[in-house]
């Protein structure tokens, strides 16, 4: 029985892999064929989607953007053997983009069955656990710290020292948080990992758990992923059901839709059944987390990157990236860009190669003119900038982001004046109210900024906006407010002219 494997992960839907999944089983059985179809997560090559594998003596064959309409046509010439036709990519394996990638978190994903705990193991899913229990839970703890492995939700802190807080704090309780609220703009990697390989998260949790102590753990995600709560929501039923996981116990949780709640304090907060505020720290979470017991909080890429830690060793991770940005990143390409989806590689490429390079320039075909990297209070980059390393530190001598990894394009359309007004807006939109220079200098941030779009005294008004981008970074209470100034001012620094001229129509739209 031939193997056919169609993407169930939200990009492939959004373009017709249901109706896909649906037409080849149809036709199979018009023609008597039987053929068991596998629903996986995506390959992350979302403009070739949906993108049909089917499984040959050769290996995996893959026909890229195909149709329901399609369907019949690919049996008539004989697709299950991994025939010729215009759809045909090869193996998905050889194809430039995948074969340039180095893949460590998302070594499974578009391969393996998400539903079947069974397949993971198949493909060497729980060996990171197993060697966790076997080496203990300090040696754990020594081996993330070790491997370099930094938080992949946006502060880029150190994993394992985390872990060593929870751990040396007392506690008869503790938690594992998984923050899975994914809110910024053009990312997608956390969904991938919770439509494609869930069980990889669940895992990384149960080594975190067996590290620091914990016996409970919740992922926290967000009510706009239906079907990765679905497909992640199953999985953990699966994995909690196996008993492979010992008394480690995951539950899901989902949020209602609030950027601010992806903060970690504000995170909790909801979790504890509370409105989404931030909380001062100290004290830290990792010391008075979740109903005030000492908590792990982690991003999902972090958290599913520490079962190939363990299984493959510190050293072969600490062994990719540059200098003190270890390992991979999951590189999200989105926006005006030709081949968006994501691309793990060893941190260390140039912006400009991960734009124009794997990105391939602009959808529209009109030149790249910003870059805005690291979500919605990321800075925007010009090309001017494309020499700079992805890596946390070149980002940030340059006052940028690499943040969850998102890179989104804008080609030269885009007005940055509205860019900057939009930042505003968002933080007004988004700001939790805590704190005054967030909740009320957003607000006049946005109104400063349609003034210098409407031409009233442009000079004097930009003025301001610095000055309260500086009170914005130096008082906000979080990096809502706090990093609200990147977006707003490398937008004014690095496109001045789009500032001091005059703006038509409403909105600023030229
Ligand atoms: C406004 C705001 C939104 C955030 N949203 C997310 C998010 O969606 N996912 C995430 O993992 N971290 C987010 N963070 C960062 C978290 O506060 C926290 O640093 C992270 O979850 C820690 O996990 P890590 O060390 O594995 O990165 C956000 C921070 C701020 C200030
Ligand atoms: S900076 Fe904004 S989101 Fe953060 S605590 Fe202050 S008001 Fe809340």
């Amino acid at each position: 029985m031939t193997r056919i494997f169609v993407p169930k992960d939200s990009a492939a839907l959004a373009v017709g892999a249901e109706a896909v999944a649906r037409a080849i089983a149809a036709e199979a059985l018009r023609r008597g064929l039987t053929v068991e179809i596998v629903r996986t997560g995506s390959r992350g090559l979302f403009w070739l989607e949906p993108m049909v594998e089917v499984e040959t003596p050769s290996g995996r064959i893959a026909y890229g953007l195909v149709t329901a309409r399609d369907v019949a046509d690919l049996f008539e010439a004989d697709f299950l053997a991994g025939a010729a036709h215009p759809a045909r990519i090869g193996r998905p394996e050889d194809h430039p983009w995948l074969a340039g990638q180095t893949r460590v978190t998302f070594a499974r994903c578009g391969i393996v069955d998400p539903a079947s705990l069974a397949d993971y193991i198949a493909h060497g899913g729980l060996e990171g656990l197993q060697r966790a229990r076997e080496m203990g839970p300090a040696a754990t703890i020594t081996a993330v710290t070790a491997s370099g492995l930094r938080g992949r939700g946006g502060a880029g802190f150190p994993a394992g020292v985390k872990w060593k807080t929870v751990a040396d704090t007392p506690g008869a309780l503790k938690y594992i948080v998984c923050n899975a609220d994914e809110g910024d703009s053009g990312t997608f990697a956390d969904r991938m990992i919770l439509e494609g390989d869930p069980f990889t998260l669940i895992e990384g949790m149960a080594i975190a758990a067996f590290a620091v102590g914990a016996t409970k753990g919740y992922v926290y995600s967000r009510s706009e992923y239906p079907h990765a709560n679905a497909t992640f929501g199953a999985a953990v039923q699966a994995a909690m059901a196996s008993g492979r996981f010992g008394d480690f116990d995951l539950e899901l949780r989902v949020g209602a839709g609030a950027y601010v709640c992806g903060e970690e304090t504000a995170l909790l907060e909801s979790l504890e059944g509370k409105r989404g505020q931030v909380r001062a720290k100290p004290p830290l979470p990792a010391i008075k987390g979740l109903f005030g017991r000492p908590t792990v909080v982690n991003n999902v890429l972090t958290l599913a990157t520490a079962p190939w830690v363990l299984a493959r060793g510190a050293e072969a991770y600490s062994a990719l990236g540059v200098g003190r940005s270890r390992g991979t990143q999951p590189i999200q390409l989105a926006g005006n860009v030709k081949y968006p989806g994501l691309y793990e590689a060893p941190f260390g490429l140039s912006l400009g190669e991960i734009v124009e390079g794997l990105g391939g320039g602009t959808a529209s075909g009109r030149p790249v003119r910003a870059v805005q990297c690291g979500g919605p209070l990321g800075a925007y980059f010009p090309p001017a900038l494309f020499d700079t390393a992805y890596d946390y530190e070149a980002f940030a001598a340059r006052d940028g982001l690499i943040g969850h990894g998102g890179v989104v394009v804008f080609d030269d359309t885009v007005d940055m004046a509205v860019q900057a007004r939009f930042a505003f807006e968002f933080c007004a939109i988004e700001s939790c109210g805590k704190c005054t220079p967030c909740r009320i200098g957003a607000v006049r941030g946005a109104e400063t900024m349609q003034k210098v779009i409407d031409g009233i005294e442009p000079e004097a008004n930009l003025a301001l906006t610095t000055d309260l981008c500086n009170t914005l970074k130096f008082g906000s209470l979080c990096a809502l407010g706090g990093f609200t100034p990147y977006p707003v001012m490398s937008a004014i620094t690095h496109f001045p002219e789009d500032f001091l001229r005059p703006h038509e129509g409403e909105g600023g739209v030229r």
